[in-house]
Parts: structure tokens; C-alpha cells; sequence
């Protein structure tokens, strides 16, 4: 079991890399607190989880509410105990151009991809480092690496996570507790409908971007990254950003 023992709590777990992550920390032994906006849908990963056989929580919550992050957290101490790993995952998608971006876009997508994982550092890693470990994990992108046309928000989102990962990371390094940033390319998940919709491009057609096998990744294959990094087998990464983009970003 790499993760026995463990108490991870996993925001937007319930569809998508969040919900594959907590299929796979749960057979991992951990006990997975799923967060989710979507309320149904974080239901059914519990069950699922618990079809397993294994131990889990649903707490529905905003990302982007401070009162919800305080009652996610005190949710989980009572009935773990403790929060080993933090997987800031939930995140929304939005492809335009610069000039017609309005405010509230603007600010809505910061406060979720952004403010929520502030918050998450915020009210979590101060306990961690009571313990004297834990793991962060922040969902960025090849999109927090590089530009490309229509992305500006959602890039200048995912830049902030990648940055504040490391900043987190320097603050908190003493203490033992590890922070790093994923950058997944383009995942099978119900956000590429953001993708097709904007481009007209077929999944298959997005997966001739990626120079591996030309395809889509699999959450299965960013849960695995995750497994990694919030695992004591990543005991001495911290600060670094972990691409896995089927060779995009090396082109
Ligand atoms: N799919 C990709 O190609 C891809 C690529 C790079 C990075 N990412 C990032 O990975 C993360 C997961 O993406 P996904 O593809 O699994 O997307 P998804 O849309 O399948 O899942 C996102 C989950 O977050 C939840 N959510 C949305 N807003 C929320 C909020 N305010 N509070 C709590 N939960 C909220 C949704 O209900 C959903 O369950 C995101 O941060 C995304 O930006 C995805």
C-alpha cells in the first residue's frame, strides 16, 4: 500500500483526473476526502470507493469560498484526524481571445484555478507542518509552461499555480512539508468539450498534437503522477514542476 496510513483530501474529485486520483489513492490504502462542487457526482466516487472497499468523505465545497475550505478541513480532522496530502485539482477551462475576455470571466476563472488553490495551501499546510510532513500537489498545465493563442486567462491561471508551488514549496520546505506542480497536455476528460468546441478539432485530431503515440492522455496516467509525488517514494522533490504532456512541450 504506498499511500497506508495516509489522509488525502482531493478537490473536484468527482469527475475526470480528480476522481481517477481518488480511485487510486483509495486502492492505495489512503483515506480520500473527495471535494467537488458537483455534488452527485462526488456521491458517486464515494461509492465507488466504497465498492473497493476502502474509506472515504464527500464534502461538498466551492474552491473559491474560504468558509467552505474551513469546514473541508475541519470535516476531515474530525474524522481522520489528520491531512497528509492536498491534491488541488478542481479547475475550469476557457479558451477566447484576449480582447474578448470579459471581467467576469476573468475573475471567476481566477478564483477557482487560482484563489482555490491558495486557500487549499492556506488552511491545510499550517497543520501539515504541525506534523512535520505532508505532500501538496497543484494541478497546472503545458498551458502554465508556454503560451498559445486564446489561452491568456487560462494560462495566466495555471502560470500562478506553477509559481506559487515553488513559493509555497521555499516557505514550507523547512518544515517537511513537499509542494509541486503537475502539467498535464491534453487529458480525456469531459473539459476538452471546452477544446472541440472552440476549434472544431476531434479528440482524435487533438491527439495528433502529441508527438507519443499521437493521442490523448489517460487520467489514469496523470492519477499515477500524483500516486507519485503524494507518496513517500517523491521524498525529496519539492518546487518542481512534473510534465506529463506526451512529449508536447519538447517539440
Ligand atoms: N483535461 C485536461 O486536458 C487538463 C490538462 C491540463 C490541466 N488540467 C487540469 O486538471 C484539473 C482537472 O481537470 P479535469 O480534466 O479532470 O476536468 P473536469 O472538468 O473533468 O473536472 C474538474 C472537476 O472540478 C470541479 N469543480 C469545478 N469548479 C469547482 C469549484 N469551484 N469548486 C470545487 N470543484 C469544482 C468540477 O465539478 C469537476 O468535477 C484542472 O485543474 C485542469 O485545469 C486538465
Amino acid at each position: 500500500m504506498r499511500l497506508g496510513n495516509k489522509t488525502a483530501i482531493i478537490t473536484g474529485g468527482g469527475t475526470g483526473i480528480g476522481k481517477s486520483t481518488a480511485l487510486l489513492f483509495a486502492k492505495e490504502g489512503a483515506k480520500v476526502v473527495i471535494t467537488d462542487i458537483n455534488e452527485e457526482a462526488g456521491k458517486n466516487t464515494i461509492d465507488e470507493i466504497e465498492q473497493l472497499g476502502g474509506e472515504a468523505l464527500f464534502v461538498r465545497h466551492d474552491v473559491s469560498n474560504e468558509e467552505d475550505w474551513i469546514q473541508v478541513v475541519k470535516q476531515t480532522t474530525d474524522r481522520f484526524n489528520k491531512v497528509d496530502v492536498l491534491f488541488n485539482n478542481a479547475g475550469i477551462y476557457l479558451i477566447k481571445p484576449l480582447a474578448e475576455i470579459t471581467i467576469d470571466e476573468w475573475n471567476r476563472l481566477m478564483a477557482i484555478n487560482v484563489t482555490g488553490v491558495f486557500l487549499g495551501m492556506k488552511h491545510v499546510m499550517p497543520l501539515m507542518a504541525q506534523k512535520g510532513k505532508g505532500s501538496v500537489i497543484n494541478a497546472s498545465s503545458v498551458a502554465g509552461l508556454a503560451g498559445a493563442p486564446g489561452h491568456l486567462l487560462y494560462g495566466a491561471s495555471k502560470g500562478a499555480v506553477r509559481i506559487m508551488s515553488k513559493d509555497a514549496a521555499m516557505e514550507y520546505g523547512a518544515a517537511g512539508v513537499r509542494v509541486n506542480s503537475i502539467h498535464p497536455g491534453y487529458i480525456d476528460t469531459g473539459m476538452l468539450n471546452v477544446v472541440t468546441e472552440a476549434t472544431n478539432a476531434s479528440k482524435a485530431e487533438l491527439g495528433n498534437l502529441f508527438p507519443l503515440e499521437n493521442r490523448l492522455g489517460k487520467v489514469e496516467e496523470i492519477a499515477n503522477l500524483v500516486l507519485f509525488l503524494a507518496s513517500d517514494e517523491s521524498s525529496y522533490c519539492t518546487g518542481s514542476e512534473f510534465v506529463a504532456d506526451g512529449g508536447f512541450s519538447a517539440q
